[in-house]
């Protein structure tokens, strides 16, 4: 199905106009923005219906991407239809058969349950459909073409290295008592989150300077969804330190812990807050995102540090690649070995995360307006 959208009508005359200037030759150059309505052109060519599947409301930093990346891409002229699943993977299957039924031609998505969108894909596959993972990989598939992403282990990686420099790991300081979390099991960033750490981390468990009271460490990587929370909540991560704190802690203090993101943090900040842990003696706590509640955290000494990932740039990127598709052209690509799908090697862009502390929460998060001084109490 062709929809006419005003950006194709604006492409249509865009090119038209240029075809009439190339006529007068010396108007050629001069005029090819102005036939395209000056500043308002659209800076897509060719027909743009985009399918954003987002994966839920619940958490802050899905409402900035889904609702960011809409927000760029009208503004380019494409239609776009942006759905979230609240975390139920058929809800977001449906909603992805919805879009290719009502005639996108390129889909986002940021999925649930990366393995379970094989058959839903195959449809958009025969209809022509690009698809871009967004953020997390889509597995066992290949209609897949591109994924967009931070580099997910250097995520893990900054959070275990925050660690080790801030206890003076390396210079053989300890015993500390050291607990650690993993993402939720079914989403494919949670492992590379969990690896980037444990790679770091799992030497001083080894070495005895990281103690793990609760006996909750992984023997190996593999192992990871063991100590892994399912969809990523708040309330269940701090039902887990609860459960943690109460068994292993009555009679001696946590020292540290390894929080995947900043929806755990939170949760486990809370935790430690209620068994009367203050910012004196509060454990170092990793986070990621940049989320108002963890960021005011940070400013107030209840979480140490959050891996912040500017999702403006991944919509950025997203959009960049939306732009060479329409184009006809090949997204421009920065990895082609680290993310095989099961299936294949998908073409990815991966973006560079940076540590967030008290220290710099102003000049990287406020001064670069991802965050406004109001939303953390400032
Ligand atoms: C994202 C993280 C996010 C988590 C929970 C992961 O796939 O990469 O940024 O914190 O999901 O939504």
């Amino acid at each position: 199905m062709i929809k006419m959208n005003k950006l194709a009508i604006a492409a249509g005359l865009s090119a038209m106009a240029l075809s009439m200037a190339a006529c007068s030759s010396d108007a050629a150059s001069e005029d090819t923005s102005a036939a395209a309505g000056g500043g308002d052109a659209p800076a897509v060519s060719g027909d743009c219906n985009v399918g954003i599947a987002m994966p839920t409301r619940s958490l802050e930093r899905w409402i900035n991407d889904g609702e960011g990346l809409q927000a760029r891409l009208e503004a380019d002229g494409c239609t776009v239809d942006l759905q979230y699943a609240d975390n139920e993977t058929d809800q977001q299957i449906s909603q992805i058969q919805n879009m290719v039924a009502n005639g996108v031609n390129i889909l986002v998505i940021a999925s649930i349950d990366g393995t379970t969108l094989g058959p839903v894909l195959e449809q958009a596959a025969a209809s022509d459909v690009k698809v871009i993972a967004y953020d997390r990989l889509i597995n066992d598939t290949p209609n897949v073409d591109y994924y967009a992403t931070f580099d997910n282990e250097s995520v893990g990686t900054l959070q275990g290295e925050y660690i080790v420099d801030t206890l003076g790991l390396a210079d053989g300081a300890g015993p500390f008592n050291f607990e650690p979390f993993a993402g939720s099991p079914d989403d494919n960033n949670a492992r590379y989150f969990f690896k980037g750490a444990w790679d770091v981390l799992s030497p001083y468990v080894e070495s005895g300077q990281l103690v793990v009271q609760s006996g909750k460490a992984p023997a190996t990587v593999d192992d990871w969804q063991s100590i892994g929370i399912l969809g990523w909540g708040s309330d269940d991560a701090q039902a887990e330190m609860d459960n943690r704190l109460s068994s292993f802690y009555t009679d001696q203090k946590v020292d540290v812990v390894l929080s995947p993101n900043d929806s755990l943090a939170v949760g486990i900040a809370q935790s430690l807050v209620n068994a009367g842990y203050t910012a004196d003696d509060f454990p170092v706590l990793t986070g990621q995102d940049g989320d108002k509640a963890a960021v005011t955290n940070i400013l107030a000494g209840n979480q140490s540090m959050t891996v912040w990932k500017d999702t403006r740039l991944l919509g950025e990127r997203v959009e960049m690649m939306i732009k060479s598709i329409i184009a006809g052209e090949e997204p421009e690509v920065n990895d082609t070995t680290t993310y095989d799908n099961g299936v294949k090697v998908v073409p990815s862009y991966l973006i560079t995360p940076e540590v967030v502390t008290a220290d710099t929460v102003q000049s990287k998060l406020i001064d670069s307006g991802f965050l406004k001084p109001e939303d953390v109490g400032l």
